[in-house]
């Protein structure tokens, strides 16, 4: 019989369980965690906190399995951390999957933590951030683990549009585990030490006779570059822990929530006068749109997200008047700015994100119209560019446009015109808002003249001085005003100002039905 303990070695017995608790898988496994160059999850947390902000809860939570000897080896915690804290004093929730705990592999409890800290998430209303680093379903398990990962899931999609939710891939990630990650937000991955797939290499090259290794398949590049499934790709653990602390800083901590605001120096007011000659007088000259962008939001810091996928549009976070806006911009020097199938639902879901969390969009435009081609018409890029025109359709938070120059075609109604109902769509003096370029415009009107080049010329002159300028859509009011370039940050101050207390609601439905 054990005796009766006293009162200090209670308390003492608790300091020992939770010493236990914290080594998760031993010192063995945590140097082999180390020895791939990443942290382990207590380590994550620390970096991703604010110093003893970490609260945790179910640190002593077992599973439950007692085949394959199971029964004898229990870990307190069961390969997940969870718990609540801050980042630069803003609650957070999260979870990190501790590796060196079965590989981090989800068992009926580590699932059934997961949902506790989201349904957590959802009643204290702030964002979930989760730190996957795992083997997939405890295989010891079976199917309680895979009803573990559905819960999860299913959790995941009532949490979109409620608080915001960042996935952080810091391992593997296979199998139906990549599906948590893909319903969240925002997925940001390490290179070189993570991976996500469906399948992994040793299937595909079964099924498919490639032989691709997991980094090529499923690494931090091939998704932030080729797939478009992640958002941004960080060197090492840290670097990745820090860029998320520094997203969290944007986002509102859920969908009733105030639009963070951050003090700073910038002056509202501030004039940029070399955005005055930004536009080249050649119209088929590039510039970089990120010029623009940062020399109008505070400070120049912008937060662009899935900065290596379909560059031909940019989209990002950034501050005005101390409060986040998020940029959509149409990128000359990729592609010419086109829009095309990747960049349609790149920025469609960013459009999205920033609706659902009530922050505003500033929009860019110098757009030549969507990438023609069979690739492209194929690939679908009626159904994906109307997704981009969908969800500026249905967005009724403030949206100010500013065309800096090209706005032609379809591509001009779909980027937040007037006719999506944006509240303040301005115009450069340089714009040209027209069906398509004056070339283009007189081979058609003017075909018979093809062969005589004066002629032609003189024409593309004519119809270049007609419509190549803002003045016409002023005119119709499709434009409310031509501003000087360098009075473009002013201008957005005091439209989003005005702005502020915009009402405007969709008519009932039960959701909408975007052409997935
Ligand atoms: C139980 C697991 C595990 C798992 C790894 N481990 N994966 N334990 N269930 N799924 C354990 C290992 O036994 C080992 O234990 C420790 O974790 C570290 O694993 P290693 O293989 O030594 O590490 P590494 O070489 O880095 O390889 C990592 C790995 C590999 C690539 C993840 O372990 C692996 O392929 N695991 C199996 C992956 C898998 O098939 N999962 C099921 C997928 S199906 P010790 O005691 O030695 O430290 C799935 C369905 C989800 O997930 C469906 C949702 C709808």
């Amino acid at each position: 019989m054990s005796k009766k303990l006293n009162q200090q070695e209670i308390l003492e017995q608790l300091e020992e369980k939770r010493k236990s608790a914290r080594t998760g898988g031993g010192e063995r496994r945590i140097a082999a965690q180390h020895a791939k160059g990443k942290l382990t999850a207590r380590e994550r947390i620390e970096v991703l906190l604010d110093p003893n902000s970490f609260e945790e809860y179910d640190m002593f939570k077992e599973h439950r399995c007692t085949d394959f000897d199971m029964d004898k080896q229990i870990i307190a915690g069961d390969g997940v951390i969870i718990g609540s804290g801050t980042i630069n004093g803003r609650l957070v929730f999260l979870y990190a999957q501790d590796f060196t705990v079965f590989g981090g592999s989800l068992s009926e409890a580590h699932a059934e933590k997961i949902c506790k800290i989201m349904k957590m998430a959802l009643t204290a209303r702030a964002p979930i951030i989760g730190l996957n680093d795992s083997g997939g379903a405890r295989i010891q398990e079976g199917v309680a683990a895979l009803g573990g990962y559905a819960d999860v899931f299913q959790l995941n999609v009532l949490a979109s549009g409620v608080i915001p939710q960042i996935s952080v891939i810091m391992g593997p990630c296979a199998g139906g585990a990549v599906y948590s990650p893909a319903i969240t937000d925002f997925i940001v991955m390490v290179k070189d030490s993570s991976f996500m797939f469906v399948t992994g290499p040793d299937v595909v090259k079964t099924v498919t006779n490639e032989v691709v290794s997991a980094e090529e398949l499923g690494g931090a590049v091939t998704h932030t570059v080729k797939s478009g499934v992640a958002d941004l790709a960080f060197d090492n653990d840290v670097e990745a822990l820090e860029e998320v602390r520094r997203l969290v800083d944007f986002l509102p901590l859920h969908n009733k929530a105030e639009i963070p605001s951050r003090q700073n120096f910038d002056d509202p007011m501030r004039d940029q006068f070399s955005l005055d000659t930004l536009v080249p007088e050649n119209p088929n000259k590039p510039y970089d749109m990120h010029e623009l962008i940062q020399k109008t939001v505070d400070e120049g810091d912008f937060y662009e997200i899935q900065p290596d996928f379909a560059k031909n549009i940019i989209v990002g976070f950034g501050r005005i008047d101390g409060k986040t806006v998020g940029f959509v911009a149409n990128q000359p020097m990729v592609l010419a700015g086109c829009l095309d199938v990747d960049s349609s639902k790149k920025a469609a879901r960013f459009v999205r994100f920033c609706d659902c969390f009530s922050i505003p969009i500033v929009t860019f435009v110098d757009v030549p119209g969507f990438l023609p081609g069979t690739s492209q018409e194929y690939g679908g890029v009626i159904k994906h560019g109307a997704k981009l025109l969908f969800a500026y359709g249905e967005a009724t938070v403030p949206k100010i446009t500013i065309i800096t120059r090209k706005a032609y075609g379809g591509a001009y109604d779909v980027m937040a015109s007037k006719h999506l109902r944006g509240d303040l769509n301005f115009a450069w003096p340089t714009a040209e808002i027209a069906v398509m370029g004056a070339s283009g415009a007189v081979e058609i009107i003017f075909r018979t003249d093809i062969g005589d080049d004066e002629k032609i010329k003189q024409r593309t002159d004519e119809y270049a001085a007609k419509f190549a300028s803002p003045f016409i859509a002023a005119k119709r009011g499709y434009i409310d005003d031509v501003i000087m370039p360098h009075a473009t940050r002013r201008r957005i101050v005091r439209g989003l100002k005005m702005l502020r207390h915009k009402e405007l609601t969709n008519p009932w439905k039960k959701h909408d039905n975007i052409p997935l």
